[in-house]
């Protein structure tokens, strides 16, 4: 009886199409080779190569490195992932030395490093992406801090604000995206590589070594958990998610604003384009795409989340769905923050329109109110006061001067407001009020600041793997 000689990780199955991830894995190229070039730097100071063998190696990765870079490289659709492809050309390049390079190593755990080092640098591409969007809605704030407009609630108008009170609305909210982004590349900074296939190894390995060289805070704590945590990609698939029901919001605003009705913006040609069919119509298409992108990361949040559910420990094969959804994801935001970014800074908002709507008197039926209140009316009794003498002028407030007829007890402090000048007495911290606007921006320049040096920060850490991949010149 002959032992059946074991199948290299290369062998065609019958179902090779349906194992095959290189269409999705061959994104993780330059930091599987990375990956590989600590790991070997690591397997020569503990004795397992030599310095002749990790010199080879590393000159093997880095050529690799170059050819991918240039285009040349030749990727074999026959092997089934991209491991698998960077370690036959590996091996074609450098000769059998380079079967050594998978000593101590497992994909398992080569791929969830890959995955960190991924996600590491598109983390930083698309907060980057946030990050001028927030300032650019925030240059755009600069200049509207004196322009009214009606604020709503349940779409409906409710109170004055400004324009730019209204616009750094949404920038703290892209400030936040930018500091969660943030948030998921430290805490998942840690190296997986040493976890093996699920439980170490044997041979002297030292994982701390590798995350040193990088870049990573530490390496992992648990073989087992280190192959099958994929709660990094998680957090990114949900921050991604969560961006881009934000930047929904910002696109529905927009077809709002755009519309005959509301009249706040005027069709400009970066908006959108004409009908097919009818010749008066321009479409604020752009800013709808953005609304129904975020249907598309949201599922893509969903599919990883239900692929990850219920899996036992430690790898199993399912993760290789892992990538499709973040990729997906990654991209489609990052299209819809490129397309956001080439729009606000040409927004032309009506703003005469806008004053119009913010000095109807409707919107200053709560500050009549609040005048009652600071002549010692209880807040309730100074509501139903106003409310029934809206109810008594035809469900309109449009007479508010001389007390607003707001007697008894009132005629000695009669209430006038200023209809041109909507804000006056609106100055509450954290308010729409120019005053409270401008202390606003200086807080926003302030956070962008701390959000600029975090992300050159995570700029370096995503250089330290180009320099990983340069030559060294002959
Ligand atoms: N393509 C695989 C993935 O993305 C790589 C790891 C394969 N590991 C294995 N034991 N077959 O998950």
């Amino acid at each position: 009886m002959t032992t059946p000689t074991p199948a290299p990780v290369y062998v065609r199955t019958p179902a090779h199409g349906f194992l095959n991830s290189l269409s999705v894995d061959r994104v993780l190229a330059r930091y599987d080779l990375a990956g590989s070039i600590a790991h070997a730097e690591m397997l020569g100071h503990v004795g397992i190569l030599s310095a002749s063998e990790v010199e080879t190696l590393r000159g093997g990765l880095r050529r690799i490195a170059r050819e991918l870079a240039q285009g040349s490289f030749d990727w074999r659709e026959d092997l089934e992932d991209v491991h698998t492809n960077m370690e036959v050309r590996l091996t074609e390049l450098v000769g059998s030395v380079g079967g050594k390079i998978h000593s101590a190593r497992s994909r398992n755990d080569q791929v969830a490093l890959d995955e960190r080092l991924f996600l590491r640098a598109a983390i930083h591409s698309v907060a980057q992406r946030t990050h001028e969007l927030a300032s650019k809605l925030l240059e755009r704030a600069r200049q509207e801090i004196e322009t009214p407009m009606a604020g709503y609630t349940h779409l409906q108008r409710a109170q004055p604000v400004t324009l730019a009170h209204h616009l750094l609305a949404h920038f703290w909210r892209l400030q936040r995206d930018v500091d969660r982004l943030l948030a998921t590349a430290a805490r998942s900074n840690v190296s997986p590589l040493g976890a093996g296939a699920l439980a170490g190894s044997t041979l002297p390995i030292e994982p701390d070594r590798v995350a040193r060289r990088l870049g990573f805070d530490h390496p992992f704590e648990n073989s087992l958990d280190a192959v099958s945590d994929r709660d990094a990609f998680v957090e990114l698939a949900f921050d991604l998610a969560l961006l881009s029901v934000h930047l929904s919001s910002m696109g529905e605003e927009l077809v709002l604003w755009a519309s005959t009705e509301f009249g706040y913006l005027r069709a400009s040609p970066g908006l959108g384009s004409g009908s097919s069919l009818m010749p008066q119509k321009r479409n604020p298409d752009v800013a709808e795409l953005v609304r129904g992108k975020a249907g598309r990361t949201i599922g893509d949040l969903l599919a990883l989340l239900v692929t990850l559910k219920g899996l036992p420990l430690a790898y199993n094969r399912d993760l290789q769905e892992d990538k499709a959804p973040v990729l997906d994801a990654l991209s489609t935001t990052e299209a819809t923050l490129a397309a956001l970014n080439s729009i606000v800074p040409d927004l032309q908002f009506e703003r005469e329109r806008m004053r119009e709507t913010a000095t109807d008197p409707a919107l200053r039926a709560t500050d009549a109110a609040e005048h009652l209140v600071r002549h010692g009316v209880p807040f309730r009794e100074a509501h139903d006061r106003v409310a029934a003498h809206i109810a008594a002028h035809g469900g309109r407030f449009d007479r508010p001067e001389g007390g607003a007829g707001l007697e008894p007890g009132l005629s000695a402090a009669a209430w006038t407001f200023d209809p041109s000048d909507p804000l006056a007495d609106r100055l509450s911290p954290g308010g729409p009020a120019p005053v409270a606007v401008r202390r606003q921006i200086e807080l926003a320049d302030a956070r962008m600041r701390i959000a600029q040096s975090s992300l050159s920060s995570l700029g370096r850490l995503t250089g330290l793997i180009e320099e990983l991949l340069q030559e060294e010149p002959k």
